[in-house]
């Protein structure tokens, strides 16, 4: 059992609640003292993640339908933006995406908004219900339901999964979007970012998973960066699109006809 994040529910989502605390073998509470560093709560119709004590900020979930979630949309129609280049997104060709490192599902549901079908591959079993949540609610939403008709869920860890895949369901594009201690982007807020960070501790299993992404591709492996980052384990990159305060590292693993 994990000792740092226990489930609550407002009235009316208990049973819901002790299913899925029984699901990932976390405490189900019903009074909130004392309180683990994290609560998964069912509130206010969604599942969030919110940290306790006197200061804690806001609680984390995933929203795809509503807010910033919008913005992301326009984004994702922009078929040149940089994420759209890096992804190999090209004149008619919509790369099959394999995202392997999840997270909130932002980048994801950005490459689904432009037509790529998405794997999204999350290893931590709290960050996965929160994505499954989240598509659920975003699947029962007429400006989302088709959308995320184009993203599945993956509860593994993606080098694992990777080795597992038969030739035929490789996919074209795999993403890596690593935790980075110290970066300047904004694909999460600093509150999300924080809370994961938190949350998942820290995490250099990056290099190997990029080594791994790069014999399964069909085609490139994309890793997201903060603009000034060295490359990933010093692994050189083919290629670089810059964005404000984000690059990505394209990794070519077939000859590069399509390149951005
Ligand atoms: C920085 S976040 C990704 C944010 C994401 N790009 C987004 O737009 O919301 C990194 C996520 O990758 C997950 N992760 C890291 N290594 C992984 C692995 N080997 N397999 C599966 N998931 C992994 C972490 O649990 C974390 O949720």
């Amino acid at each position: 059992m994990n000792p740092s994040v226990a489930i609550t529910a407002e009235p009316g989502c208990e049973h819901q609640a002790r299913r899925l605390a029984q699901r990932l073998g976390l405490e189900y509470m019903d009074h909130h003292d004392p309180a683990p560093p994290f609560l998964l709560q069912f509130a206010k119709g969604r599942l969030q993640l919110q940290q306790t004590g006197d200061k804690a900020p806001g609680p984390v979930y995933v929203e795809f339908a509503q807010g910033k979630a919008a913005h992301r949309r326009r984004q994702g129609e922009g078929r040149k933006t940089p994420l759209a280049r890096a992804a190999g997104r090209k004149g008619g060709f919509l790369p099959d995406v394999i995202d392997g490192t999840a997270g909130l599902g932002q980048d994801a549901f950005v490459l689904a908004t432009l037509g790529c079908r998405v794997r999204l591959v999350e290893r931590s079993p709290i960050i996965h219900a929160l994505l499954e949540d989240g598509l659920r609610r975003a699947a029962a939403s007429p400006q989302t339901g088709e959308i995320v008709s184009r993203m599945s869920l993956v509860l593994a860890d993606t080098a694992e999964y990777l080795r597992s895949l038969p030739a035929p369901a490789r996919p074209d594009t795999i993403y890596l979007d690593p935790m980075y201690p110290h970066r300047g982007g904004k694909a999460l807020s600093k509150k999300e970012m924080q809370a994961l960070q938190k949350l998942l501790g820290e995490d250099r299993s990056g290099p190997g998973l990029l080594h791994v992404a790069r014999q399964t591709a069909g085609k490139r492996v994309v890793v997201k960066r903060p603009r000034k980052a060295p490359f990933l384990g010093g692994q050189r990159a083919d290629f670089q699109i810059c964005a404000p305060n984000t690059r990505f590292d394209v990794y070519l693993t077939a000859p590069p006809a399509d390149s951005a």
